[in-house]
């Protein structure tokens, strides 16, 4: 296989990217630099790029983990400023191109996948597959009424922005007076604190407890990572129907 290609799958970055790397001698192969993208990489090579360690097998490796993502932390694998969710992925994981599957406010908690397996990550945001995700929400403000689950049930028109956004039906199951479990199935931004803002409440705290078939659990602490199971991938791939 093509050094050029190997490392571009291996998430070192694109085909021009690490041509350059090559070119730069970050490469060794065999203990020897090699400037040659088109070189031929064998099974048996032992690889290094920028120090690290590369896996020589051919095909993208893919990587599937849940974050429980922590209060004050920017959903990007990059940021100048604020502290993000890239701090919190070992670089192994990193350099494979893993990246968040939608996004969670910046004070929202819970379940975040990252990927970097495109298709299905387009898939699982995307509107047209309808992939259920569940937030639990408590808000100030005073309860919601049948009126206003009943309307959300039948999608609302939110007008608090330059044009009228017309929200899929979403459904709300009450627990307490400030408390409920909201399933959406699109992800417009801060679509949960604009649907209860519509109804007169502001939301205290935001917590994403499912995606499609993916849960976590109740005693699960945020910053918490780990890997799915290959059944938890086979599920969220038969969600939408990649398998
Ligand atoms: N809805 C919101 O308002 N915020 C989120 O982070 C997710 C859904």
């Amino acid at each position: 296989m093509r050094l050029d290609k190997l490392l571009a799958d291996q998430g070192f970055g694109t085909r021009s990217e690490v041509r350059k790397l090559i070119a730069r001698g970050c490469v060794q192969i065999n203990g020897n630099t090699c400037r040659d993208s088109s070189l031929k990489v064998k099974e048996n090579d032992e690889v290094t790029c920028l120090g690290k360690d590369v896996e020589v097998v051919s095909g993208k490796t893919f990587y599937y983990l849940l974050l429980d993502k922590p209060d004050c932390v920017l959903t990007a694998m990059e940021d100048p400023r604020l502290p993000h969710v890239g701090e919190l992925i070992e670089d192994r994981y990193r350099n494979r191109g893993v990246s968040p599957v939608g996004r969670l406010d910046y004070h929202t908690t819970g379940l975040l996948l990252l990927t970097n397996d495109g298709e299905l990550s387009h898939r699982l945001t995307s509107p047209s597959y309808n992939v259920p995700k569940t937030y639990l929400v408590n808000w100030t403000g005073g309860p919601l009424t049948d009126a206003d689950v009943r309307k959300a049930s039948e999608g609302i028109t939110l007008t608090d922005m330059d044009k009228p956004v017309k929200l899929k039906p979403c459904m709300i199951e009450i627990e307490k007076d400030d408390q409920a479990r909201i399933i959406l199935t699109e992800g417009k931004t801060h679509e949960v604190r604009r649907i209860l803002a519509h109804f007169g409440k502001e939301v205290t705290s935001l917590r994403r407890i499912s995606l499609a078939s993916l849960n976590i659990n109740e005693e699960s602490a945020p910053g918490t990572l780990r890997e799915l199971t290959p059944d938890e991938i086979s599920s969220l791939k038969q969600a939408v129907r990649l398998i």
